[in-house]
């Protein structure tokens, strides 16, 4: 069967590039208007817009910093303007600022708290709000509105130099597990993925050369993710298919979180 998403409306942060730039075209794709949300990467994003425009799809540019209650506010306003309503959210945007525990400055650590945590709660109740304005339209969708948030394989994975990460990936799945349990009743879906080591900016030096070979190591299923990996799975999770899948976090990681080192090991 095939997925469609028809008549519905999109919003995907971190759009400009890597998981959320390959998610915005699938959902494009399938049928969905879409609103790419870019922080800095201005260009990519208005490119990724236009491309989709070209293909006969809708879909539109907007900037925000997710971390900023107004700039979100003001981002769903902006949805709402051009599309008229708010379907699916995939709250994706994401950042890195490694360093090691004792060195951490406070700002490194506010920062990717921030973005990572703070702003996928902002987006998640700016979601939550409009769905329980628009109610269930069944010809539209048997749900009153999918949000999916892009967790990482490191909500469960503990990952030294990145505690600031780590912690905030963490902090999402127990936002994701209460907001499902909290709404379900409206019948909103809420789901995280949790990506595993997919070849994208964010990390570009671990997938690349000599590093790829041992992150490898790492990888049951024996190869590096990629950004379709993810977005094939967010059409899916957003759609009718997995109309009864709420509150879980789907691991897309080739078995990354299967502990790995103990295949020849304890
Ligand atoms: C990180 C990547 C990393 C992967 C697996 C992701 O959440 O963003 O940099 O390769 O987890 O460790």
């Amino acid at each position: 069967m095939l997925i469609s998403l028809q008549s519905q409306v999109a919003l995907v942060t971190g759009a400009s590039s890597g998981i959320g730039a390959a998610s915005a075209k699938a959902l494009a794709e399938a049928g969905a208007a879409v609103v790419l949300n870019y922080r800095s990467g201005r260009e990519a994003a208005e490119r990724l817009a236009a491309e989709i425009r070209d293909g006969g799809g809708q879909a539109i540019a907007v900037k925000a910093d997710v971390s900023s209650e107004a700039e979100v506010e003001a981002l769903f306003a902006e949805t709402l303007s051009a599309f008229g309503r708010l379907d699916i959210l995939l709250a994706n945007s994401g950042m890195q600022r490694d360093a090691p525990t004792v060195d951490m400055s406070l700002d490194e650590w506010n920062q990717v708290l921030q973005v990572n945590l703070t702003g996928q709660f902002l987006c998640v109740r700016a979601a939550l709000r409009q769905f329980a304005k628009q109610g269930i339209r069944e010809e539209i969708s048997r749900a009153a509105g999918k949000i999916i948030q892009m967790s990482s394989v490191h909500q469960l994975i503990p990952w030294a130099g990145r505690a600031n990460y780590a912690a905030s990936k963490g902090g999402l799945d127990l936002l994701m597990r209460s907001v499902a349990q909290e709404v379900g009743e409206q019948r909103i879906r809420v789901n995280a993925i949790a990506p595993g080591a997919i070849r994208t900016a964010i990390n570009r030096d671990a997938t690349e050369g000599e590093a790829a070979e041992k992150l490898l190591e790492l990888i049951p299923y024996g190869r590096i993710g990629d950004a379709e990996d993810i977005a094939n799975a967010v059409v899916w999770l957003a759609s009718d298919m997995a109309d009864y899948v709420h509150g879980t976090t789907l691991f897309i990681d080739g078995g990354m979180s299967l502990y790995p080192e103990f295949r020849d090991n304890g």
